[in-house]
């Protein structure tokens, strides 16, 4: 899959965000190495906290799913005044089951923004601290 058909199958993705609240609707397509792709949306909570960003979707159906090949690149999409960007909570996730994703950010369907994980979140916690 291209680059540009993750990003958007992201945008496809997103037109299933449930975000009442805060009106931002994020979604996310991730890519393995085998070529599978998981989607995912952000769903909100009425108890603002327990709401699930679109990445964590993406991710935890995968892994729920029993998904084992590497994940290897992620697209990252909503409209906004910044370039979408993955939360602390979702680089924490990422760090733990995909240190090595590529990510595609775009704020406008047929653009995106490329970065890697170990740009924007560089110092992990990891399985290595537990040992
Ligand atoms: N959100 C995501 O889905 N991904 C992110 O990386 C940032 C935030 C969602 C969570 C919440 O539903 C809304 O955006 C506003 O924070």
């Amino acid at each position: 899959m291209t680059n540009q058909d993750l990003v958007a199958t992201a945008w496809k993705a997103r037109e299933h965000a449930s975000a009442p609240y805060s009106h931002y609707r994020v979604g996310a397509a991730l890519l393995t190495e085998s070529g599978n792709v998981y989607t995912g949306a952000n769903v909100e909570s009425s108890s603002y906290g327990l709401s699930i960003c679109a990445e964590r979707v993406a991710l935890t159906k995968a892994i729920s799913e029993g998904e084992k090949s590497r994940f290897i690149r992620i697209a990252v999409v909503a409209e906004g005044r910044h370039t979408p960007v993955p939360c602390g909570a979702c680089r924490q996730l990422l760090a733990d089951y995909a240190p090595d994703v590529e990510i595609l950010l775009s704020g406008t369907p047929g653009q995106f923004e490329f970065t890697r994980l170990s740009d924007i979140f560089p110092r992990p916690f990891s399985s290595d601290f537990l040992k």
